[in-house]
Order: C-alpha cells, then structure tokens, then sequence
C-alpha cells in the first residue's frame, strides 16, 4: 500500500519540484496537495500548483486545496526575489489553469482526512505551517491521529535565510510553527537548513534528466534560483529545501536524525523565527522533534535524478 500524503505547498520553484519528485516517485497516495500564503500569495501559490500538475498530467487524479491566505499573526512576506514574480521562475507563464483548485478549506482537509485514515497520513509541510495550525486550532488531538509530520523549516546550527538567524517558512508564520511545535506529535521531523543546503541541484544533474517536458521545466525554472546562488556562493547550483522534506518522506534513510527539544522564537526584536534547538537538555524538557542532523546528500541527488528522469 502506498503511503498517504497531503503535501502543503507555498508553490514556489523548489516546491514545485517537491511535488514532481512526489508525483513521479509513484510510491505515494498523495491525498491532496494544499496550499498556503508564502512564497507568493494564496492565489498564485494555487495557480503554480494546479500547472504542475498539469504538467505532470495528474490534475485529474490529485486535488490542490486552499488553505490560508496569510500567516496567523503577521503580515506576509513573499519571496518574488528568489522565485519571480509568479513563483515559477517564469517558467509555465503561458500555460492556462484548466483544472483549478477543488472546494474546501485546507485545515478541514487536513481534519477530514486524518479521521477518515487514523495513523496511515503523512504531513509533508514545505511552507509555513498555518494550515497545520489551523487544523491543530480547530482538532488538538489531530496531533495524535496523523502517522508522522516532516516539514522543511528551521535552521538548528547554520544561519538564517531571511534573517541571520531564521529560515524563511519559520519566520513568516513563527506562531505557527509554535503551536506545531508544542502540539504533541509523537513523530515530527525537523528537514532544516543544516540539511537541505547540502542537497544542491547542478547543470550536471539537470543535464541527466534528458530531455523531456519536465527537463525542460526543471531548467527554464530553477534557472533565476541557480543564478542567485551563484552569485552568492559562487557554485552553480540550486538548493533543493522542499524535494527533501519530500525525499524523507520516500526514503527515510537518506537522513540521520537525533531527538532534541526545539521551540521557536516569537518575541524579540533581532531573533523572531529562529528555530532553538536544545543539544544539550540545558532546559530539562522532552524532546519533540526528530532534528535531521545529516543527509548522504549524493544519494539523494541519485534519487531525484533517477525519479525524474522516468
Ligand atoms: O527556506 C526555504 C523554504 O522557504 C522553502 O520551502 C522555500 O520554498 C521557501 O518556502
Ligand atoms: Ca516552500
């Protein structure tokens, strides 16, 4: 039986690829794919995800469904400098949005689902968490219904990517991500910046794909993404945050994790969604998180090339 996933998307460049990697894997029920306030607003966040789908050529068997427009507290902050301004790089400007997003709201979907299927749903989270916020707002003992929850946020030893100490997902939305945090879950796995800056996609590997429609997607779309990492850290090449989390979904042994206590920054004036992360028990409190810590970052690149290139 394949797994059951809903996939929560803020469709963006690496989200989208997120997405392929699960759809192509074909070893995932994905359940749905829902979307939230990020990157880019709700509105295009849901018109990028029904396009790759459409892509893909499953927009008929796999539902994209809305979920907040904007985090719980705060004001958003898009992304348009590392995504473009529609979020796809550019890429897919052309393409019309024939099947667009189904009815309902994403935290009841999350709800609905978990009920119906009680320890068989995997959370795969590559945005900020207000979805699952709203759904734990509404059903706290969700948190003991889901099998597991893997979500691409935080940054426990590295810097930040928006400010010197946050990760883009954890600071736009960081109540949020306190109240999954502090929700429970006996199975919350932490896909941080420590790991998926490893995880770097370059002209070789794209080169492997061969060439087909989703090639040449992969190109024209991570194009902008891998230039700006050029110029920032000299190597041509793009990090793969959101595939990650997806590719811990797939195969967990990419990954080495160590059960730590992480909370979350929400009331300061520098360090607002920075991620703490509790190596050495100094507060006494259990652990809630399974910290990724490694990642054979080589055979996951493999992975991903092997996926999408079938
Ligand atoms: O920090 C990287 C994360 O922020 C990724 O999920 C990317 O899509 C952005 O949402
Ligand atoms: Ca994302």
């Amino acid at each position: 039986m394949n797994k059951k996933v809903i996939l929560d998307v803020d469709t963006g460049v690496d989200d989208a690829l997120g997405i392929i990697l699960a759809v192509q894997s074909g070893e995932l029920e994905l359940l749905a794919v829902t979307t939230v306030n990020g990157n880019v607003s709700l509105k295009q966040a849901t018109e990028n995800t029904c396009k790759i789908l459409q892509l893909l050529q499953v927009e008929q068997q796999i539902p994209v469904i809305k979920g907040a427009d904007k985090p719980l507290m705060r004001t958003p902050v898009f992304e348009h400098r590392v995504h473009g301004t529609e979020g796809l790089g550019g890429a897919l400007g052309s393409m019309p949005v024939y099947t667009p997003a189904a009815e309902g709201f994403a935290p009841d979907f999350i709800i609905d689902q978990v009920r119906q299927y009680p320890g068989e749903v995997t959370l795969v989270m590559t945005a900020p968490l207000t979805n699952l916020a709203l759904a734990l707002m509404k059903r706290p003992q969700l948190a003991h219904e889901v099998k597991e929850v893997i979500f691409m946020g935080g940054v426990v030893k590295g810097v930040g990517n928006v400010t010197p100490v946050a990760e883009y997902n954890m600071y736009v939305d960081p109540e949020a991500a306190k109240i999954v945090l502090h929700a429970g879950f006996p199975s919350l796995t932490l896909v941080g910046l420590d790991v998926t800056r490893r995880a770097l996609l370059n002209e070789a590997h794209i080169k492997e794909l061969g060439d087909t429609p989703i090639s040449r997607y992969v190109h024209e779309s991570t194009a902008h993404y891998r230039r700006l990492y050029f110029e920032r850290n000299q190597v041509r090449a793009c990090a793969l945050h959101d595939p990650l989390a997806v590719g811990v979904a797939l195969r967990p042994e990419l990954v080495t994790t160590q059960a730590y206590y992480v909370d979350i920054e929400t009331r300061s004036e520098l360090c607002d969604g920075q991620t703490v992360c509790d190596f050495q028990n100094r507060l006494r409190r259990k652990p809630n998180v399974k910290v990724c810590t490694e990642v054979d970052a080589e055979a996951f690149l493999h992975f991903f090339v092997q996926v999408l290139k079938t």
